[in-house]
């Protein structure tokens, strides 16, 4: 069934339509694609052209907007709080990367992993030749916790609408998981001492669970060594997985 036609199903009854079909209702509108599938319109995202780039852009800047009107959790009303910080990068990128929450930084910048772990991501996409603009980084959560706590249950509930719209339209072909949090998203009942560098597959998408950059941090002496090599590891083989699924 066409979206279109789910509306005409439902005319004249008060509907709240489920965002991720605003979004498409309104893409379409935007750029006159009335009467095509939803599967069709994803496709036509994913498109190495001018106009897939201007739908990217323009579901995103929805996205964003959403998460800027959202007060579903008391995160958003949190004393070191002072924005929300939206995922970036490139929105057809076929590799996202997931990370708890902002910190200061982040909170004070408005964008995700610009402090010391940040610092740390991005030597080791260095090291893979990837500049991060070519790929998307989000959180869980997009407004920062308090003393930089691990999110509550509801906390991630609430925000998992986003973070569920982002995956849905980059629909990524493999994804890493920068800590426990996002692990959990995806697999409540896992410790990442226990999934660290197995693969986790949800649907079509890859999953890579590593440690968090902030845990890379702490470690001291040989743990630190060892913790370097894992983490470096986990993102290998994430890139290797990604080049034989893009072959
Ligand atoms: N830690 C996270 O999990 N996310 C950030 O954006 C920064 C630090």
């Amino acid at each position: 069934m066409e979206i279109s036609e789910i509306v005409e199903f439902f005319k004249g009854e008060e509907i709240i339509l489920p965002k991720k079909i605003e979004i498409i209702l309104s893409l379409q509108k935007e750029f006159g694609i009335i009467n095509q599938s939803y599967e069709n319109i994803l496709r036509k995202i994913k498109e190495k052209n001018e106009q897939a780039k201007k739908m990217q852009d323009f579901i995103y800047n929805k996205i964003k907007e959403y998460l800027l009107e959202c007060k579903s959790c008391p995160l958003c009303f949190a004393d070191c709080h002072t924005q929300k910080v939206a995922g970036e990068g490139n929105f057809a990128s076929p590799i996202v990367l997931i990370g708890e929450g902002p910190g200061e930084e982040e909170d004070k910048l408005g964008r995700p992993f610009v402090g010391r772990a940040g610092q740390l991501l991005n030597a080791l996409l260095n090291k893979f030749n990837i500049d991060r603009s070519r790929i998307y980084i989000t959180n869980v959560v997009k407004c920062r916790p308090p003393k930089n706590r691990t999110p509550y249950v509801n906390e991630v509930k609430a925000c998992s609408n986003i973070l569920n719209l982002e995956l849905e339209f980059i629909s990524p072909k493999v994804i890493i998981t920068l800590g426990s949090t996002p692990l959990k998203f995806f697999r409540p009942d896992k410790s990442i001492t226990q999934s660290r560098g197995i693969w986790i597959k949800e649907k079509d998408i890859w999953i890579m669970p590593t440690y968090h950059p902030a845990y890379v941090l702490r470690q001291r002496g040989e743990k630190l060594e060892i913790t370097k090599k894992e983490i470096y590891t986990d993102f290998k083989n994430a890139l290797l997985k990604l080049k034989e699924l893009l072959k």
